[in-house]
């Protein structure tokens, strides 16, 4: 084990697909890495400006999530050179903190032989985030169909649709996913939640069944957009123009603030859906990136190298040279 250096490839998720609250997560490809090795003597490297305020002592998330695997393995593992670097943006509703959870996770295991399974790797991560949406796009990729009741979390996985892309406008501001939640409200109406019921039971079996058509008409809500509207100025307008300007469906990626548009891949006029959706968080006083991203069907994987082999190559070149090329 001392010998290993395991760098695992994790990808970016948009939760709650609109209807599927809690439920339903879809992975992107926009990627996290994350590095481990027995050390002696424990460090952080962050590669990027949006992580160097993290914790480099052994209260840092990536730390205590790999020391959890240990112990459920029963090995000890106390010092470990921790490496990250991530193209995921921080507190936007793309996953970043399933992704740091779910990486660390993996790497742990695979720096002990994989001692442990997928599955109990799902249970931790979902107890840790408190949800399965995300963490389940992440650690299986493709289109992941959760339910948690606090104790077991049960998935079934979909291979998302060759045709099927994603744009995403991510603004510039922040949204906790706590202050995201809080909007929210402690009960619903009987009408409320069996709309949702509908809608996210029509976008599961859109999405199994490759039926694109139905995914606009699927993908409403009533549990938790409408109450988050006031959060991100310019949502309720790209929710309900999105299909006007040729998208298959249009969500609140996660708690926000991110907003996602599922496109068919041949769509002619992209540019103009990207258009509107910059456009309308502009009329609102909201500067935001776009990107097109294809979802992405594989799961955070790990490789194995021998760390000796390694040593005088940068993380950044490995990164390069291992995951990306
Ligand atoms: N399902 C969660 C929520 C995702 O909407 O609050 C948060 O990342």
């Amino acid at each position: 084990m001392n010998n290993r250096k395991v760098i695992v490839k994790i990808p970016a998720s948009t939760a709650n697909l609109g209807p599927g609250f809690d439920s339903l997560g879809m992975a992107l490809s926009l990627y996290a890495w994350i590095e481990l090795e027995a050390s002696e003597q424990t460090t952080f490297r962050f590669h990027g400006d949006q992580m160097q305020g993290l914790p480099r002592d052994k209260s840092n998330l990536l730390y205590k999530v790999a020391q959890l695997v240990f112990d459920e393995a029963g090995v000890s593992v106390p010092e470990l050179a921790v490496s990250m670097y991530s193209e995921i943006p921080l507190a936007r509703g793309l996953g970043s903190s399933a992704s740091a959870i779910v990486g660390a996770l993996v790497a742990a295991n695979a720096l002990i032989g994989n001692a442990l399974g997928e599955d109990k790797l799902f249970q931790m991560a979902t107890e840790l985030e408190g949800h399965p949406d995300n963490v389940g796009a992440s650690l299986f990729g493709g289109i992941v169909v959760s339910a948690w009741d606090g104790y077991r979390a049960d998935y079934i996985r979909i291979e998302p649709h060759k045709k099927l892309e994603a744009l995403v406008a991510i603004p510039a501001f922040e949204l906790l996913t706590e202050k995201a939640r809080h909007a929210l409200p402690a009960q619903i109406s009987m009408a409320d939640a069996v709309f949702n019921v509908g809608r996210s039971s029509l976008l599961v079996a859109a999405l199994a069944g490759g039926e694109l058509g139905m995914i606009r008409h699927a993908m409403k809500d009533r549990l938790h957009q409408p109450y988050r509207a006031a959060l991100i100025p310019g949502m309720t307008t790209i929710l309900e123009r999105a299909a006007e300007h040729g998208a298959l469906g249009a969500a609140l990626s996660g708690a926000g603030p991110t907003l996602i548009a599922f496109v068919d891949a041949g769509n002619p006029d992209k540019a103009g859906l990207e258009r509107f959706l910059l456009d309308t968080l502009k009329q609102e006083g909201i500067e935001a990136e776009t990107l097109w991203l294809p979802p992405c069907a594989d799961g955070a994987k790990a490789t194995v190298k021998d760390a000796g082999a390694q040593a005088g190559i940068p993380f950044m070149d490995r990164v390069k040279g291992d995951v990306i090329a």
